[in-house]
């Protein structure tokens, strides 16, 4: 298969991470003969150093030519003290969002049996965790108008949400719960929230559709201590934006890490590959960001181009790296000079040989290299 992979590495640990799965996507292609070309573009604070903009014209129409994109991670820490700047970084991934209508984010959370013990979670509580979260992405409080009044004292966000929004999404939710535990939760707030109970009417209307499929429907607030209590009870959570992306974040506290968490996001004929986690700034080039999140949105990329077995081989590798404890400092207390680079290193010799890597486990913990 020929590919056009359009790169947007981004900020911080961004391009660190990005580029562990780009080594991936290329010993895959290089296995199973496919031709994946790699085009790579600005965005985040690395746009606005060099053009002014987070999301320069040229990233778009690179975006828009290619057939997937990969995006690495955006934010600045400098504007943590500077809540009013006019132009941001997270500007970058919104506005790909929106131009993009990337309105379907596919988030999977699942408990690793070889790594129970790096969740804070209690084992027994979080083992045999597999959820699948559908959080809406191009609409909400995110994008919903926004005022600031002159005076600088009062400001609003809207969060406005239409039956068609919430219907392309919830139908994609139902169908992904009939090929897993027949199981979808809405979690909203429709006891307050004006838009929530159009998502829980939209969402009962639905039902009908979809008969195999049981519904439940939980508040937000609930749904967050319900997580940390008892994951496994979940199989598909369907949100809107806002609340799927704190309850993503959060599910890095059940996986133990949140640099273990994929995402794909996808358009009517658009999708995105992101790692769910931020930029970290502080920790760029140190060589400790995780990148098993960056090389699992790889794996949904080939997912969504129907590359099943190669997708399959890339998760065997990082189920290798993490059975062997080939894994960075945020979940390995052992051997603290695996760097973002040997995990990478390591994914890749796995792929290519799939069959001699524990003999690599060796070299790997000397510190040497991983090809034998
Ligand atoms: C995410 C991120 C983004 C979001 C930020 C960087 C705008 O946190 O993808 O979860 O809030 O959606
Ligand atoms: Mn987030």
């Amino acid at each position: 298969m020929k590919l056009n992979i359009a790169v947007l590495p981004g900020d911080g640990i961004g391009p660190e991470v990005t580029a562990q799965a780009v080594k991936v996507l290329k010993a895959i292609a290089m296995e199973f003969n496919h031709v994946f070309t790699f085009d790579y573009g600005l965005v985040g604070q690395s746009a606005i150093d060099k053009t002014g903009g987070a999301l320069p014209e040229e990233t778009i129409a690179l975006c828009e030519k290619a057939d997937a994109i990969l995006f690495g991670a955006i934010g600045d820490a400098k504007y943590n003290n500077d809540p009013l700047a006019k132009i941001r970084p997270e500007q970058g991934l919104l506005g790909l969002r929106k131009t993009l209508d990337l309105f379907a984010d596919v988030r999977p959370v699942i408990a690793y049996e070889d790594i129970l013990d790096k969740s804070s979670l209690k084992k027994k509580q979080i083992k045999d965790t597999n959820i699948l979260i559908y959080r809406e992405l191009a609409g909400g409080i995110y994008f919903g108008d926004k005022t600031f009044s002159d005076d600088g004292n009062t400001a609003s966000d809207i969060c406005k949400y239409s039956r068609f929004e919430i219907e392309r999404i919830a139908h994609l939710a139902f169908e992904a719960a009939k090929t897993r535990k027949n199981k979808l939760t809405l979690v909203d707030k429709a006891n307050v929230l004006a838009s929530s109970k159009l998502w829980r009417k939209v969402v009962q209307d639905m039902e009908p559709q979809y008969p195999d499929v049981t519904v439940n429907y939980m508040y937000i607030d609930k749904a967050a201590m319900e997580l940390a209590i008892n994951p496994r009870q979940f199989d598909v959570i369907l949100t809107e934006n806002m609340f799927g992306d704190i309850l993503s974040e959060l599910a890095g506290v059940i996986v133990g890490s949140i640099g273990l968490l994929a995402s794909a996001s996808f358009g009517e004929n658009k999708a995105m590959f992101q790692p769910i986690h931020g930029a970290y700034n502080k920790d760029e080039n140190k060589g400790i960001a995780n990148p098993i999140a960056a090389i699992l949105s790889a794996a949904m990329l080939l997912d969504h181009f129907e590359l099943f077995d190669e997708a399959s081989l890339v998760r065997e590798g990082v189920n290798k790296s993490l059975k062997l404890h080939i894994t960075t400092p945020d979940l390995n207390t052992k051997y603290e000079h695996i760097t973002t680079i040997k995990v990478g290193d390591f994914i890749e010799d796995f792929i290519n040989n799939p069959d001699e890597t524990n003999l690599n486990f060796t070299n790997i913990h000397l510190g040497q290299s991983t090809i034998i």
